[in-house]
């Protein structure tokens, strides 16, 4: 660190990346360790702001804990996210039906993108209407149901799936906060692919026509209007790329990875969002400096990978490892504070030092690690339909369990000593 200060990046370089399995195992562990009691997960724990659990970082969590064969934390958290949801019906119900009605949204009182991990909505001055998570928690339980074949999980978190549901379908297009909860008042690319991932989630799980109908319409308008020049936009208010429209390929299936310009799009991503081989959030970033961020990275390398493009996938997950830092940190960026010091100061005088071990961040690399332990072919692009052999399949097959308790990673690393 440039100021003398140690946020647990500093010892990012220590690893010199050629542990691939180690890393996901620690990635595993740090997972875990962010799921409290009610099953919510932390989205940090050791950074105060993000002592909350986002639908978003959440669900992706739990995603990758199916993918580590940890079924039991991933259930823990949608029971905690369906009971949120059922905890505000009344709110998500009155949204739903205004907009159904012509009626305007109102920021301040629709459903949160955060909750305490009690399942509460906190009012603060958070910019807490962003509707991808919705779209994404349904997309991960429908994930859940059909790696495990947990239909009752479905069936007993039903209330919910329909609650998130017909709010997806009334707000489909709307504008909201972006998933770097800036940008209020414009339609973000990315925020529609989740919602489009969430309706096609729950069509299938809840059989509901309409969210089928929806899910068309939402793909058609980002394929006919969310597209500059060859390639998909950040939003309707800016024709740039951001890093996360490399969701519109994986895992929602929008794009195909070799669509012309979804392939634009992840080429401008890497040439100009490109940090020291890291990728950055979008050009203008300057949230704790704007550095390059592991769980993006991660995207790219699983985006690459299911683009058939190994070496390059490899390079990204070479790239995260050099960022665990000696105690199997992962943070959510590296690098902000040499890019802008002056703005990373900003930051850690207005909320301390950044998230040093950040869940999302884990989770993402261990997508990336399980991905490349198999490739999928080519020409899946449906997560659904491609779901890759889980990882913990690989584990368990030398550990010769059935599913790979809880304990299995923990008790690797025990016998190992650790990082
Ligand atoms: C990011 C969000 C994320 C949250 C918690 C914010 O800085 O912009 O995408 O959900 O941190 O990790």
């Amino acid at each position: 660190m440039t100021d003398g200060m140690d946020d647990g990046t500093a010892g990012a370089r220590a690893n010199d990346g050629g542990g691939e399995e180690r890393f996901a195992e620690l990635s595993v562990k740090s997972m875990l360790s962010h799921q409290v009691a009610t099953g919510a997960f932390l989205a940090s724990r050791d950074f105060a702001p993000y002592r909350f659990c986002w639908l978003r970082d959440g669900s992706f969590t739990a995603f990758a804990l199916d993918r580590a064969g940890q079924r039991e934390a991933a259930e823990r958290f949608h029971r905690w996210a369906g009971a949120a949801v059922a905890g505000i019906a009344p709110s998500v119900r009155a949204a739903t039906e205004r907009r159904l009605g012509g009626g305007a949204n109102v920021a301040s009182s629709m459903p949160p993108a955060r909750y305490t991990v009690e399942g509460a909505v906190e009012t603060d001055g958070w910019p807490n209407f962003q509707v991808d998570g919705y779209g994404t928690w349904l997309w991960s339980l429908s994930q859940h149901v059909g790696h495990w074949d947990a239909g009752p999980l479905a069936d007993e978190l039903s209330e919910s799936l329909e609650l998130a549901c017909a709010y997806l379908e009334a707000v489909d297009l709307d504008p909201c906060f972006d998933c770097w909860e800036e940008n209020g008042e414009a339609v973000h690319t990315s925020t529609l692919a989740c919602v489009y991932g969430g309706l096609s989630a729950g069509a299938e799980l809840l059989g509901r026509e309409t969210a089928a109908r929806k899910a068309g319409e939402v793909a058609e308008h980002i394929v006919s209007r969310m597209r500059r020049g060859g390639r998909f936009a950040k939003s309707s208010a800016d024709g740039s790329v951001d890093a996360s429209l490399l969701w519109l390929a994986v895992p929602f299936g929008v794009a195909g990875p070799d669509d012309a310009a979804m392939a634009a799009t992840a080429s401008e991503i890497e040439e100009g969002l490109q940090m020291d081989g890291g990728i950055r959030r979008y050009a203008a970033d300057c949230y704790y400096g704007g550095g390059a961020w592991p769980l993006l990275t991660a995207w790219l390398g699983w985006y690459r990978a299911r683009a058939g493009d190994l070496p390059s996938a490899r390079r990204c997950a070479s790239w995260v490892e050099h960022c665990y830092d000696t105690t199997g940190r992962l943070p959510e960026q590296v690098g902000g504070e040499t890019r802008d010091p002056d703005a990373y100061r900003s930051w850690v005088s207005r909320w301390g030092r950044p998230a040093a071990d950040l869940a999302w961040s884990h989770a993402m690399y261990f997508v990336l690690w399980d991905e490349l332990q198999r490739p999928v072919p080519k020409a899946s692009t449906n997560e659904r339909a491609a779901a890759p052999p889980l990882a913990a399949m690989h584990l368990t097959a030398r550990a010769g369990a059935p599913h790979p308790p809880k304990q299995t990673s923990q008790e690797t690393l025990d016998q190992r000593g650790g990082p």
